[in-house]
């Protein structure tokens, strides 16, 4: 079954037509990634699925039901998780404050995590508990926004770039956790990435914006095997 359907999307900046007629299907249990260079569109087709900012036209739909439109805070109880480009941590809080008020927040399926069930995903967060969010590093408060956005166990999660700027160590914890759900779960991701390899070690199919349109869709395996998409629409 498609777990987020998107049909049809043309969204807008004011006068500035940024997507033009995306469609692409993310099936229950899989991970999708979207490729496309700076501009492309990536961020703003989360933001176009989430109602945060572009006008839009077209539909969006989360495990068949109409979703269009739909405000964000109401997504995130539908099971919708996303973490955005900027992270947007609470810097005043510690770590395990950070996590409990991702259950708040985006509580959908059930009992939110536990800290320690968070940690047992994410073992290099453990350490760092009672640490406040403004006093971590960079790539430690993306671990804690993707930690944390996962808090409410979301079905459906929308990741925008998060091996930007992550050490290799820190990478690795997010791709462990990412699998570690998918094989145990039935939870389904779209990944927006720039990092083709990262993004490979994850990703069950792909999708290629090129300014603002789908040019590509295909499983990873037939990416994989035509070298010839990298160059030709990601300089690579
Ligand atoms: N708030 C905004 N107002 C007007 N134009 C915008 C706004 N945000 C983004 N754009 C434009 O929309 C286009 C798509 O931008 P978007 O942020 O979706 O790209 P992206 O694929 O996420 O790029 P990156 O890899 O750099 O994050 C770009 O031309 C950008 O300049
Ligand atoms: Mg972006």
């Amino acid at each position: 079954m498609s777990a987020l359907t998107v049909r049809n999307l043309n969204s807008y900046y004011g006068s500035s037509h940024i997507l033009w007629n995306v469609a692409f299907d993310v099936e229950e249990g899989t991970s999708a990634v979207l490729l496309g260079r700076n501009g492309a569109g990536k961020t703003t087709s989360f933001k176009s699925i989430m109602n945060l900012g572009p006008s839009v036209r077209g539909r969006i739909l989360l495990r068949g039901e109409d979703v269009t439109g739909v405000p964000p805070h109401r997504l995130a109880r539908r099971g919708m998780g996303y973490v955005p480009e900027d992270r947007r941590i609470y810097a005043g809080f510690s770590v395990t404050e950070n996590l409990r008020l991702g259950g708040f927040a985006f509580s959908s399926n059930g009992r939110p995590m536990e800290p320690d069930e968070v940690f047992d995903l994410f073992p290099l967060l453990k350490p760092l508990a009672a640490r406040r969010g403004g006093q971590l590093s960079g790539g430690e408060q993306q671990l804690l926004a993707v930690a944390r956005c996962l808090v409410g166990r979301p079905s459906v999660m929308l990741l925008d770039e998060p091996s930007e700027g992550l050490a290799p160590v820190i990478a690795r914890n997010v791709l462990d956790a990412l699998r570690s759900l998918r094989e145990n779960t039935d939870f389904t991701l779209l990944l927006a990435e720039q990092n083709v390899s990262f993004a490979m070690n994850l990703a069950t199919h792909v999708h290629v914006l090129e300014q603002g349109e789908l040019v590509y869709s295909g499983t990873k395996e037939a990416f994989d095997a035509d070298p010839a998409l990298k160059t030709r629409y990601l300089s690579l």
